[in-house]
């Protein structure tokens, strides 16, 4: 068997499998060296279900950048959801699965030239703005686009707020901007915003959309004929969070502004879809205890895991996204809890994933699981020092696959059928290409085995030498 990259096909899992049983499955098959997500398709499916059912008005544009895996764009676009690019490189990807360019607005309102030539060529118009400069450029290279403003409305608390760097003022700069596309000739067709990414300020979502009704009816004032808002991201994705209070807010903003169905209302929602989807497996590779106690010299203080994914691979997202993640190791621990420190693969001191959580002492080879992993984390990864970014393992049980089976882009050719240890191992990952050599050694090392005699049977020789105490 050749053991290549994970296989990129969506598995289909029958009833009695779950993210947890694969995972399970993964980490003891032996096959598997690398850190590892799980994708549920059925969780981007079902969060699609409520958004329908919470916002029925609101048609959701998904945001790429949140995490580009072109199995999540494939899912996403067989739903018939549309898609915000903010590069070249985004429209390219979301084009070459076969979405019309009308499903994709550029919603990045400071965008290099080459990138808005490539917009133009390919047929994308709609497009954010919020300067003078921005304009000028459109109206040289993109003159036919269709211009949307960003103004500024940020929530009072979110985990990324962006009305720093983007978004035109809704009273005093907006007017203008539109004042200036009417002398350029360009067509302004709606208002757009953006609250800040992970809002928890409901209702920010009503002033935004009440200054976008207000813009709308100067713009019709200047001989616009605008038909689009864009509400932006901002909505919460991880197990456990609603969108609910959101909803509401929107939904009674909607109807008090813009009770017509001659406008269309599209939002970008980026972590909403994805959050929950991703489950992340990463092993202990390396592990310090740390004896701090001069009273009982023996006995462990704290432990000091280091796992095989951190700060420069998925756990960027705690530097950039300001996220917090909480570790569950695999395997039901017993005995007491120590204070502990998972640390990633790096030799950079800044490589922490958790600085202190109390958790059962733990062996190398052990797994610990990450939930909620699907946002900002794999399109920011870099292999920094030569430790890989985790492959992707996606899964989707039958009922799911039902219904996506026959919608474009999806084909035939994009699922495997029935989860057969053989299935789910197909293209394991042991950091290495020669499965036959392979055997994921017996890591069992416990705590006592490292200050009691080394025995036979422990697959570490360890030797102890006096040093001089550091200062
Ligand atoms: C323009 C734009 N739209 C949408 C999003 C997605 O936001 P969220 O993931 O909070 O839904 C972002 C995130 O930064 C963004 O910059």
């Amino acid at each position: 068997m050749k053991v290549a990259n994970l296989d990129e096909r969506i598995h289909v899992l029958d009833n009695s499998s779950n993210v947890m049983t694969v995972i399970n499955e993964i980490a003891e098959s032996g096959l598997q060296e690398e850190a590892f997500y799980v994708l549920d398709v059925g969780d981007i499916v079902k969060k699609h279900q409520i958004w329908k059912e919470l916002l029925p008005r609101v048609e959701p544009f998904y945001a790429v950048k949140c995490n580009d895996s072109l199995t999540v764009l494939e899912v996403l676009a067989s739903l018939g959801t549309g898609f915000d690019c903010a590069s070249k490189g985004e429209i390219s990807k979301v084009l070459s699965i076969g979405v019309d360019p009308s499903r994709i607005i550029f919603a990045n309102p400071a965008k290099p030239a080459s990138h808005i030539r490539h917009a133009a060529a390919v047929g994308v118009d709609i497009t954010t703005v919020d300067n003078e400069s921005e304009l000028h450029k459109l109206k040289k290279i993109h003159p036919n686009a269709k211009v949307v403003i960003r103004i500024r409305c940020d929530a009072e608390v979110a985990q990324c707020p962006l009305g720093m760097k983007f978004g035109c003022d809704p009273n005093y700069e907006a007017p203008n901007l539109l004042r200036l596309s009417r002398m350029l000739d360009l067509d302004v067709v709606g208002i757009s915003f953006h609250v800040g990414s992970g809002c928890q300020d409901p209702p920010v979502f009503y002033r935004a959309i009440r200054h976008a009704r207000t813009l709308f009816d100067l713009s019709k004032d200047l001989g616009f004929k605008p038909y689009l808002v864009d509400i932006g991201g901002g909505y919460p994705g991880d197990t456990g969070t609603s969108i609910a209070k959101i909803a509401e807010v929107i939904n009674s903003a909607i109807d008090e502004f813009f009770n017509t169905d001659d406008v269309q209302i599209i939002a970008e929602p980026g972590r909403f879809f994805v959050a929950s989807a991703f489950t992340l497996a990463t092993a202990i590779h390396s592990k310090r205890s740390v004896r701090n106690d001069k009273m009982s010299p023996n006995s462990v203080t704290n432990n000091m895991y280091y796992i095989n994914d951190g700060v420069y691979g998925s756990f960027n997202c705690i530097l950039y996204d300001h996220q917090h993640v909480v570790p569950t190791p695999l395997k039901n621990g017993c005995g007491k809890l120590i204070p502990s420190s998972i640390w990633g693969p790096t030799c950079d001191g800044l490589d922490q994933v958790v600085e202190n959580v109390l958790l059962h002492d733990m062996d190398l080879g052990d797994w610990i699981i990450f939930k909620n992993m699907g946002a900002y984390t794999l399109p920011v990864a870099s292999p920094f020092n030569g430790f890989p970014i985790p492959k992707v393992h996606v899964v989707v049980d039958e009922n799911i696959w039902l219904l996506l089976k026959d919608l474009l882009p999806l084909t035939d050719d994009h699922f495997v059928i029935g989860n057969t240890p053989a299935n789910l191992q197909l293209g394991l990952d042991i950091g290495g290409t020669k499965v036959d050599d392979w055997t994921n050694p017996p890591m069992g090392l416990s705590t006592s085995g490292i200050i009691g005699e080394p025995t036979q049977s422990s697959p570490f020789i360890y030797e102890y030498a006096e040093v001089e105490p550091i200062n």
